[in-house]
């Protein structure tokens, strides 16, 4: 599929983007492992959230739905999952592999983990490791690539972790792997990264002990299933946010978004760059905080992100680099190095975009710099099957002086069903076509 963009618009009116991926996926994990049943609203129907749905539906658990975004997890508590008969697909969901090799680790069944092209060039030692010193036997591709062999019955340990690198997902991957755990196991984290996995676990009724940098649980505990609304997801609104802001003659406000503060770099970069968005009603659903955004057109100025927001927007910078593009004067990022192994070499495939586009950019090893442009050509796009890299280009022809195409961009679905006839309501010039 590719998108077709005609150039310029303005983005109006009022719209609720699709749920959050990462609360969508831990709220199908948690239920299925707690005891009773967990009804999910907001949940979102993308490709990534629905291969964790059918993971554990092949592991024994009964799910209900999705249907308008309602789910329905009928959980068989900690020790009840069965042996899948077959390997567990994952698609394109790094979240939805990493967070299940460490719960997977402590069941008394063998398994195996895959997904698509992407997801199995993506490294894994970062799970792998930890888990291993805790005691689980896995077995990988070369490099430490999918697909995991993950031996059952081994006791694991817990151990104490400190994290190498600022990812939510390995820490989330321990602590599940410390619900089978003997003793305590904690991890620290050199920055903060997204905190849902302790949130959920709390609202669970799981007792967790949180110390500055550090989180702690004990295993041999229960879930207790209870109701879980999920936030619009803050990285599908930052398009709109992006968007929005680089278009002349834009108001718009995006409903019920996660503003949880982990995720809420893509907001602060913006501010500091000169955008106007103001946050209303804000409130807490399930023990996130959410609040409905308002997004009005303001030049934008070139910055240099600081370091601390860099784990904060890290699924943001694709569609921040458009925004940087659109910007007056010089934008600088370092200290991303893990752009580089998402769904695709972000930096890569951003910089590649940008020069098409006609701005100038340098990559660096862990970031790029990017030179604000007046004006933005068009052309043609590759995405190199990453959802992020196909929305970004499309944000770009709000600014654009020639037409857009975007190549390959059924990924999108992964996390953001519906984008097409959404942005084009809220007047992005953007028709889907196939290849
Ligand atoms: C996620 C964590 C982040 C993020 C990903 C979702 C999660 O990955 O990029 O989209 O749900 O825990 P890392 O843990 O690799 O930083």
């Amino acid at each position: 599929m590719q998108f077709n963009l005609n150039p310029g618009g303005a983005l109006t009116g009022t719209l609720r983007v699709p749920g959050d991926k990462s609360i969508s996926h831990r709220a199908i994990m948690l239920g299925a492992l707690a005891q009773g049943t967990t009804r999910v609203r907001g949940f979102l129907e993308g490709e990534d959230a629905l291969a964790t749905v059918a993971a554990f539906r092949a592991m024994g658990v009964q799910i209900d739905g999705p249907a308008d975004g309602e789910v329905t997890v009928h959980g068989v508590g900690l020790h009840g999952l069965r042996a899948p008969s077959a390997a567990l697909d994952l698609g394109n969901a790094g979240t939805g592999m990493r967070l299940l090799c460490g719960l997977l680790a402590g069941q008394p069944f063998d398994s195996e983990l895959t997904g698509d092209a992407s997801l199995r060039s993506r490294p894994m030692g970062r799970v792998i490791d930890p888990l291993s010193a805790m005691g689980a036997q896995i077995e990988s591709a070369a490099g430490g690539r999918p697909p995991l062999r993950i031996r059952g019955g081994r006791r694991l340990h817990g151990m104490h972790y400190e994290l190498p690198m600022a990812s939510a997902q390995v820490k989330s991957c321990v602590l599940l792997a410390g619900l089978y755990s003997e003793g305590e196991t904690s991890v620290t984290e050199p920055a903060p990264t997204r905190d849902h996995t302790e949130r959920m676990l709390g609202g669970f009724g799981y007792a967790l002990r949180r110390d500055g940098a550090t989180v702690a649980l004990r295993g041999g505990g229960e879930l207790r299933a209870c109701d879980i609304d999920v936030p619009a997801d803050i990285s599908s609104a930052a398009f709109f946010l992006v968007g929005a802001s680089i278009a002349p003659g834009s108001d718009l406000t995006l409903q019920h978004v996660g503003i949880n503060p982990t995720r809420t770099g893509v907001i602060n970069i913006l501010r500091q760059m000169g955008a106007d968005i103001t946050l209303d009603n804000e409130r807490e659903v399930g023990g996130e905080p959410v609040a409905d955004l308002r997004v009005r057109h303001a030049p934008l100025h070139g910055i240099d992100i600081p370091l601390e927001q860099v784990p904060l927007a890290i699924d943001e910078f694709p569609v921040l680099f458009v925004a940087a593009a659109c910007a007056r004067g010089t934008t600088r990022l370092r200290g991303a190095q893990e752009l580089r192994v998402k769904e695709s070499d972000r930096i890569a495939a951003m910089a590649e975009g940008l020069a098409t586009l006609g701005v100038d950019n340098q990559v660096l090893d862990d970031g790029i710099i990017i030179e604000g442009a007046t004006q933005l050509g068009g052309g043609e796009f590759r995405t190199f099957g990453d959802h992020r890299i196909a929305m970004s280009f499309a944000i770009a022809a709000l600014r654009a002086s020639e037409p857009i195409t975007v190549l390959d961009c059924q990924h999108v679905a992964t996390s953001f069903p519906g984008f097409v006839p959404l942005a084009a309501r809220a007047g992005l010039a953007v028709a889907a076509a196939d290849d």
